[in-house]
């Protein structure tokens, strides 16, 4: 089988690295890949995704995975399936679950699953009472996507009023504010959970925790994600079962009565008040770096895993994991989140424990290849992964590793998964 991985990062690099272990995967190309991912698989340069179509088509592409939002809230999905061609990932239809807040509830309210109590609006007075109406806490939250920004949670009633006609003035994520989300704070603990789905079944893989501010103790501004680790004892079988019954099939159901059935991977960002699920958003893509936690402790074939997705074949398989815990620490340049980095060539040294060896591996993001050098290019530029029989030795490996990479500038953070520990 030829597989073509849309996307460049290190959850697009971990997915190409699962693969590429299977026997039945004969070639992956990447559209457009890193300066790791053509270690193993072909970096090709188009970004037209009609033209990318074609490339599928001429190169008898059986399975496209698609990565990052973007390209799916683009419809690169419907381009593809136009052409015959069997692609991994939710049409534009139904990438508006990630793609607009005001979509998103709207939707989670209509088919009754739990969600925090909102308004959705473009009319200031209308917000001002909706705020006047709350105690704060209060969340603000831009319509459109704006790169993990868009969020305001609010500590008085005047700063959510301020966020709002920032927002509404279209200053703030121009038109992405134009409609802006206003809901109550919900306290509790966050959790992240995927169900690869086909538009009628899903299979849900283990639950993960991210960490997405830049400094140890969660201190520090927001990132794409500093460190992960699954599987998380914070959930148990009851709530499972509570998210898949109130949360996943509603969701599959809904989504099916929408005329846009849901295809690819649901992450469900979700809040746990008093031990029931609540939905804060939904994204229609894996997580970065929880992907890249989440692929090696899939047992059974990852590509069947996506390949029944995409062809509405879930029901027939099953799913295996190993029974281990993945930690994923993210190393990444000198001036991430705020600017770029001048390029730094990145040294690995020889890994001679055994050991390490075995129950480790990088996951490669914003690296490129300069005169068959390695160089960090990109704001997250790594991850390390470390696998265990428990949450603590699979920390220590990753950790162990992370000692084995240098470049200029590198930073990560020392605690992930604390919360586990
Ligand atoms: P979102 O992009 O909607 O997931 O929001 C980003 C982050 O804001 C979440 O991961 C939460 O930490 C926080 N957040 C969003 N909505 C709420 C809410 N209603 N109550 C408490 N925290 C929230
Ligand atoms: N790590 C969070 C995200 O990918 O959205």
């Amino acid at each position: 089988m030829k597989v073509l991985i849309v996307g460049s990062g290190g959850r697009e690099y971990s997915i190409g690295y699962a693969l590429r272990k299977e026997d039945k995967v004969k070639e992956i190309f990447y559209a457009p890949g890193n300066g790791a991912t053509s270690d193993f698989a072909k970096n090709i340069d188009i970004k037209d995704y009609n033209k990318l179509a074609e490339f599928a088509k001429e190169n008898g592409i059986d399975l496209t995975i698609v990565g990052p939002e973007a390209p799916l809230v683009d419809g690169i999905v419907d381009i593809f399936k136009k052409e015959g061609l069997t692609i991994f990932g939710p049409s534009k239809n139904a990438a508006r679950l990630e793609g607009s807040k005001v979509y998103m509830k709207n939707f989670l309210s209509k088919y009754n699953i739990p969600t925090a109590k909102y308004i959705e609006t473009n009319d200031k007075e209308e917000a001002f009472r909706f705020i006047d109406s709350l105690t704060p806490p209060i969340v603000v939250k831009a319509d459109g996507l704006c790169a993990g920004k868009g969020v305001i949670i609010a500590k008085e009633k005047e700063e959510a009023k301020e966020s709002v006609v920032d927002m509404l003035s279209g200053k703030k994520f121009a038109d992405a504010g134009k409609r802006v989300v206003i809901e109550e704070f919900l306290n509790g603990y966050e959790l992240s959970v995927f169900a690869i789905c086909d538009g009628e079944n899903y299979k849900v893989l283990p639950a993960a925790q991210d960490h997405k501010r830049l400094l140890d103790n969660d201190e520090g501004p927001n990132t794409g994600g500093m460190g992960a680790y699954a599987p998380t004892p914070l959930i148990d079988k009851e709530l499972y079962q509570k998210i898949e019954d109130r949360i996943i099939k509603p969701t599959l159901k809904g989504m099916q009565n929408e005329k846009a059935p849901f295809e690819g991977v649901l992450f469900i960002g979700l809040m746990i008040v008093d031990g029931e699920p609540y939905v804060l958003e939904y994204n229609v893509r894996f997580g970065d770096p929880e992907c890249e936690v989440l692929m090696p402790l899939i047992r059974s074939s990852v590509f069947d895993l996506f390949y029944k997705g995409a062809t509405k074949d879930l029901d027939s398989l099953n799913i295996e994991f190993y029974d281990k815990y993945a930690v994923g620490v993210v190393m990444a340049s000198e001036n991430y989140p705020y600017s770029s980095s001048k390029p730094a060539e990145i040294i690995i040294d020889e890994i001679v424990h055994e050991d390490l060896k075995k129950h480790s591996h990088i996951s490669f993001a914003g690296v490129s290849k300069i005169d068959g050098k390695l160089y960090a290019t990109g704001g997250r530029v790594l991850v390390c992964v470390g696998l265990g029989d428990s949450i603590r030795e699979a920390r220590d490996y990753a950790y162990m590793l992370c000692g084995q990479i240098h470049f200029a500038g590198k930073k990560f953070r020392k605690d992930i998964a604390y919360q586990a520990l």
